[in-house]
């Protein structure tokens, strides 16, 4: 069974545009078969964005890594609105060139986005580390991307994320709570958005 984070280049390639508009900004992302949420932007990634737009909405040279990026619309987002450096990671080879896409597309100069496992190609240290984990691939790699994090964030930096209450939000902030001081910060529709701070 094919899995939105494996990559299959014999996949037909079917680009679709999606719009994403906040105030008086609209961004346009290409997404294709083979990657999550082809058809719409995710309602958790949404919230995500949103919620994390409330307590950060203006950054300066601030480094944010956006963990399975997908084709960007955490990352160029915040990259748009915040003005922050954003780093956009994905396993899905299609994904991050879709990221490169849009990054053009949009006109973005601020983020890129590249290829890796985790955080195996990962360099640098971020003030944001932020993800919409891909449940789907099973909680031992949503566990590795949140715990890992700590490795990769500032001394004061912050872990967001978002997690479905079915998909087992309490039990991973369970998890997480002998490495961080880690709040919900938000509530929809099942949804929990959680901001972490190494303890
Ligand atoms: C829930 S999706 C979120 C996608 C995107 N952030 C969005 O909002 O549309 C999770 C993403 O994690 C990626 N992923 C899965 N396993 C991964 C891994 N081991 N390392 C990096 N990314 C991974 C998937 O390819 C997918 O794009």
């Amino acid at each position: 069974m094919e899995h939105y984070f494996t990559n299959n280049e014999n996949l037909k390639s079917e680009i679709r545009e999606i719009t994403y508009q906040t105030n008086d900004i609209t961004l346009t992302f290409l997404s294709d078969n083979g990657v999550f949420s082809k058809n719409k932007i995710d309602y958790a990634s949404k919230l995500l964005v949103e919620t994390f737009l409330k307590y950060h909405s203006k950054l300066d040279s601030e480094l944010v890594l956006d963990v399975g990026g997908g084709y960007g619309f955490i990352g160029i987002t915040l990259a748009k609105l915040t003005g922050a450096t954003v780093e956009i990671i994905d396993i899905n080879k299609r994904a991050i060139h879709l990221c490169e896409k849009n990054i053009k597309l949009n006109e973005i100069n601020n983020c890129k986005a590249f290829e890796s496992n985790v955080y195996e190609n990962v360099l640098n240290k971020y003030k944001y580390i932020i993800t919409n984990p891909p449940i789907r691939a099973g909680k031992e790699i949503v566990l590795k991307i949140l715990m890992e994090a700590k490795e990769y964030l500032d001394e004061d930096g912050e872990l967001w994320f978002v997690i479905n209450k079915d998909q087992g939000a309490k039990s991973t902030k369970k998890a997480l709570e002998k490495w961080y001081n880690i709040e919900i910060v938000e509530k929809s529709k099942g949804f929990f958005v959680f901001r972490a701070k190494i303890s």
